[in-house]
């Protein structure tokens, strides 16, 4: 009997070596309030990320919410962004007071169509937050050129980009802020955390406050109304061992990924991402895409048949964030066909740097199996 097969795993450093890390907690006793292990950290990310800024938090929705707020738009102003993402690019907006305006996706890649972009600006529209799906990267390019020529703000969700390029320059250089989460099923982990990075330091002051109960640090001035989203030293450890083998992690899921191309590519009825040629990938995910139409064989067919056999995938992202409930009452304009054919449609394969190579032609038989008997 096979093991079964989990959709995601946290990339864990040696047991010993985090042990070693957060030993001297024990004698300073200091464990978060951004201590020694926190600014070691954000100091070794702006260099890994080669960015000017990095300011860390407990996760990254907490990040991005913060990110947000840090701009200070009136309550009530537009937000343009997609639906085809986690609950969390939605929810930050609308926990800000702001209305998300929905954009479609590029088929191909997932990421915002910058071509519907323009025809949903108007007086309100402050802002534009677009995802890097899957860790495809947006068009990074025509969405400055969208905003300049607005006056618009863009934060970008980068939760699944972590480590990527973009013809050569890190993404974490691109718009006025990106988002990075660092939750154990990403690319790159604390346990739980995330950061911003951006390149105009005068963000700084404002996110450190907002972090910790809008409070002007090491002062009794309380300007803003903030949160506590610190990210603890024994996050922050868990974060300084990770760094150190994250590009090992990278190359083993390089390997994942390529099997998986190797083995689905050109398959009726199974639609794959496209690859980016002008993107250094960090691998962060294996969607497919089911295409009943040209076989007859579901999305659902395929996850059962794979479940079956012990192996857990994800509808990632389903449903869109628009028809979340907690939407009806603020959300506009909700003509997304492509993105809600993708919702229906999508797959998230196990992807993650311990699986093992055979595993994903166990994984590969299982698909293409079902869909030759079906198809
Ligand atoms: C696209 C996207 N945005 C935001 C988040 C939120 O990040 P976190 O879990 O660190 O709060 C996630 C997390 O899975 C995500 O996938």
């Amino acid at each position: 009997m096979s093991e079964d097969i989990l959709v995601v795993k946290p990339s864990l450093p040696p047991y010993e070596e985090y042990i070693e890390e957060i030993k001297d907690i024990w004698d300073t006793g200091i464990m978060t309030h951004t201590g020694p292990k926190h600014v070691e950290l954000q100091a070794k990310l702006e260099k890994y990320l080669e960015v000017d800024h990095v300011e860390l938090f407990a996760n990254g929705h907490l990040a991005m919410e913060l990110g947000l707020n840090a701009f200070g738009f009136k309550p009530g102003s537009e937000v343009i962004t997609t639906p085809f993402t986690f609950a969390s690019t939605t929810q930050a907006i609308l926990r800000n007071g702001l209305v998300p305006v929905f954009c479609d996706i590029r088929e191909d890649d997932f990421t915002i169509d910058v071509d519907k972009i323009e025809e949903l600006i108007n007086y309100r529209t402050v802002a534009i937050l677009p995802v890097h799906v899957y860790g495809n990267i947006c068009d990074v390019k025509k969405i400055q050129e969208i905003a300049d020529k607005h006056g618009l703000k863009v934060l970008y969700d980068g939760a699944h980009a972590f480590a990527e390029k973009y013809d050569g320059v890190n993404v974490s250089n691109f718009g006025d802020m990106t988002m990075f989460s660092f939750h154990a099923t990403k690319v790159f982990n604390t346990v739980e955390g995330g950061c911003l990075t951006f390149k105009d330091e005068s963000y700084k002051q404002k996110l450190i406050g907002l972090r910790q109960f809008g409070q002007i640090i090491h002062t009794d001035s309380v300007p803003y109304i903030g949160t506590n989203a610190k990210l603890t030293e024994i996050h922050a450890a868990m974060g300084l061992c990770n760094l150190r083998h994250v590009d090992e992690y990278l190359e083993k899921r390089k390997e994942v990924v390529n099997c998986y191309r190797k083995m689905l590519s050109d398959t009726k009825g199974i639609r794959l991402s496209i690859i980016q040629e002008n993107v250094s990938a960090n691998y962060a995910y294996f969607p497919i895409v089911v295409e009943e139409a040209e076989t007859g064989v579901t999305r659902e067919m395929v996850e059962q048949a794979l479940l079956k056999e012990g192996i857990f995938s994800r509808r990632y992202f389903y449903p869109l964030t628009c028809d979340f409930e907690c939407c009806a009452a603020s959300r506009v304009h909700i003509d997304v066909p492509v993105a809600r054919h993708a919702s229906e449609r999508v797959l998230a394969l196990p992807c993650y740097s311990d699986l093992k190579v055979s595993d994903v032609e166990r994984i590969c038989n299982v698909i293409l199996n079902t869909v030759k008997k079906n198809g």
